[in-house]
């Protein structure tokens, strides 16, 4: 393929990963729960859930995570996300939960959460953080939404392999794991690194990094 071909659809990939839309979004959400779902999975496991918790998947894409809480929580489950095409399609494949009270769905960003302070259990947001380029007032608000008792987990991929998928050039905000361990330190969590397994798109054999934050 030509490379300027080759580059075109390496920014239209980026620019589905971070905001997906229509047809094409409906195939990048597929391909993130099935690439991303071992990822997923570990950090729901992260969260040690009792199975009562109020919990919210920030950034949830195609929907994995949402289901998993909904599986691990008799709880409240909040979905958050800026693309109207991933709310609607978590509102088709959980009817009955939305009409129950037991998931929300709402648009919005990570720096501007439409929750009520201490309001969650848990949280947990993967792969969202290349799309933002403060991360302050994101940290912040996911600090503000936790009560004091509560975990969140977020996950990001290894910043070098990240750095070297050719879509990630177009726009990603890639960042050493040190650095956003101190923004999440200086937002006030008391972080614990681990690591996990990384799929074929998550990191490719490279571990997948799992950032636990607690209230500090
Ligand atoms: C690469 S996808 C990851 C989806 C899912 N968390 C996963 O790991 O499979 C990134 C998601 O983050 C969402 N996103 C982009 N900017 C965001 C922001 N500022 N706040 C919250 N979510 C955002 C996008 O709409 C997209 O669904």
């Amino acid at each position: 393929m030509p490379p300027h071909i080759l580059d075109v659809a390496h920014r239209l990939v980026a620019r589905q990963l971070g905001n997906p839309t229509g047809l094409l979004g409906a195939v990048i959400a597929h391909v993130l729960n099935n690439g991303n779902a071992p990822t997923i999975t570990a950090a729901v496991a992260a969260l040690e859930l009792a199975g009562t918790e109020t919990i919210a998947d920030v950034g949830f894409g195609g929907g994995l995570g949402l289901e998993l809480l909904l599986k691990a929580t008799k709880g409240e489950v909040h979905g958050i996300e800026p693309s109207p095409g991933m709310i609607s399609r978590a509102r088709r494949s959980h009817p009955r939960e939305v009409s129950a009270g037991r998931l929300h769905l709402h648009i919005g960003t990570m720096d501007a959460l439409p929750l009520a302070t201490a309001s969650l259990n848990a949280w947990i947001s993967l792969n969202t953080i290349y799309f933002i380029a403060d991360l302050e007032p994101a940290f912040a608000d996911l600090r503000r939404v936790l009560e004091p008792s509560g975990r969140g987990v977020l996950g990001v991929a290894d910043p070098v392999w990240l750095g070297r998928q050719p879509f990630a050039k177009h726009g990603f905000v890639v960042r050493a794991v040190d650095d956003v361990v101190r923004e999440l330190a200086d937002a006030g969590f008391d972080v614990e690194h681990r690591t996990t397994p990384a799929s074929r798109s998550t990191g490719g054999g490279v571990p997948y990094n799992l950032l636990i934050c607690r209230p500090g």
